[in-house]
């Protein structure tokens, strides 16, 4: 039985993605973020990128001022971005890789090239209150530098095994880093590409404590709602857990 309780935390993205089209001012984040704590998310995420394509600066503020559950915030590892996670002070920072040309995330940091910048992150926002916590590709080799680096967390990025989740490698490579990381003492995340369809071996991995899923939850929401959305993930992951997770409110 693992020992505990799997968190679900709802990225927003996609919602400001879809105002971005239009540049208006609906669809809301900050109302989907509500509706989601509603319906039972453990805590909200958001990715404010560099190019500003779908969260913008003073959603991440809004947030900050509705959330009541968690606010994971994702950032790139650059100076503009960690003076705006220390202004905004969320509960938790996941730092992530950004190339302006990808369409999303495609792979975790590279931890070899210039770890001292994470490093100091790391300890800038650990020291202003802030968990640190890193996106990384599901390997050893990438724990055990993230464990060296000081995070509090790793993120294992799940977008290979979401792309192939019939192949038994993708989610070993998945359990394996999830077991290195809890013997280091840190805590495991995943997030990326989740959906209802492949979630539950994943959610399975007894040292996962935290989901981060979005692109899929949102797609859902068009057809049956954000709020059922958000609640069949929630029994998706209580049924893998063998209910180790905090039900959706009734
Ligand atoms: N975790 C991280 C670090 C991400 O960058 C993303 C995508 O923005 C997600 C989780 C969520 O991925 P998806 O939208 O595919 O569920």
């Amino acid at each position: 039985m693992p020992a505990t309780r799997q968190r679900l935390y709802i990225n927003v993205d996609h919602v400001a993605t879809l105002r971005q089209a239009r540049r208006g001012s609906e669809p809301d984040p900050l109302e989907a973020a509500r509706v989601c704590e509603a319906a039972g998310a453990d805590g909200i995420t958001a990715h404010l990128r560099e190019d500003r394509r779908h969260v913008q600066d003073s959603d991440v503020r809004g947030l900050r001022k509705v959330i009541k559950t968690y606010f994971n915030l994702e950032l790139a590892c650059v100076p503009e971005m960690l003076a705006i996670a220390l202004a905004t002070k969320p509960e938790q920072v996941t730092l992530v890789p950004e190339r302006r040309e990808e369409v999303t995330t495609e792979g975790g940091l590279d931890l070899a090239h210039d770890p001292g910048r994470i490093r100091a992150a790391i300890e800038e926002l650990r020291s202003a209150g802030i968990r640190a916590s890193l996106f990384i590709d599901p390997t050893a080799d990438s724990v055990e530098r993230s464990c060296d680096l000081g995070c509090d967390a790793v993120e294992l990025h799940t977008g290979r095994y979401s792309h192939a989740p019939e192949e038994r490698a993708r989610l070993d490579e998945l359990r394996h880093a999830a077991e290195r990381a809890a013997a280091l003492g840190i805590a495991v995340h995943a997030g990326h590409g989740l959906s209802i369809a492949n979630v539950r071996p994943v959610s399975a991995i007894a040292e996962i404590e935290e989901l981060n899923i979005g692109h899929s939850i949102v797609s859902r929401a068009l057809f049956v709602g954000l709020r059922a959305a958000v609640a069949e993930m929630k029994e998706a992951m209580r049924s893998a857990r063998m209910f180790d997770v905090a039900p959706p409110p009734p």
